[in-house]
């Protein structure tokens, strides 16, 4: 974690974020944040995974891992030190020690599949790509697929 280009992460990266770190602490915040997701979580099915954006030193984390003990953790954080601290909080999570500007995710999301793996009635009739240089009708980049419901 070098310099940071805003003033936003030089912020957090620095003084400020060491200083935040001892604010956040106790096992009252944590039964706090229990509540809070279980609440959050209510209509949920079948959490795989999460990835927390500025997850400082893991108190959202530790109160997920509770609720999801199956999920995978993940975490983005720009404060060196919090990184310290999150990695001692939650042994088990992958942790991106970055900015979030800088984040690029490593796992591909497949929407079609996980849209026919919820509904049992869905078809794939076609799909594709559209080049935004494309030479005769560039448009954005866009990947499409059409489902049918059978
Ligand atoms: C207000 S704190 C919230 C911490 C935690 N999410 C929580 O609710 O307890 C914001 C966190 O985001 C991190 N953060 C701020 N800007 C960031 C950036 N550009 N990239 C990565 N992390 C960042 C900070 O270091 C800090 O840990």
């Amino acid at each position: 974690m070098g310099k940071f280009k805003t003033e936003q992460e030089q912020f957090w990266a620095g003084g400020f974020g060491d200083n935040y770190i001892e604010r956040n602490v106790g096992k009252n915040l944590i039964a706090s944040n229990i509540a809070f997701f279980a609440k959050v979580l209510k209509n949920t099915t079948k959490i795989k995974t999460v990835l927390e954006f500025g997850s400082n030193i893991g108190l959202n984390i530790i109160a997920l891992e509770t609720l999801l003990p199956n999920a995978g953790m993940a975490a983005i954080e720009i404060n060196r030190n919090a990184v310290k601290e999150l990695k001692k909080n939650c042994k088990k999570i992958q942790v991106y020690p970055m900015s979030i500007f800088d984040f690029e995710p490593d796992k591909k999301r497949d929407f079609c599949g996980e849209m026919m793996d919820k509904f049992n009635n869905l078809k794939i009739v076609d799909y594709g790509f559209v080049y935004h240089r494309d030479t005769n009708f560039p448009n954005d980049d866009i990947t499409w697929f059409l489902l049918e419901k059978v």
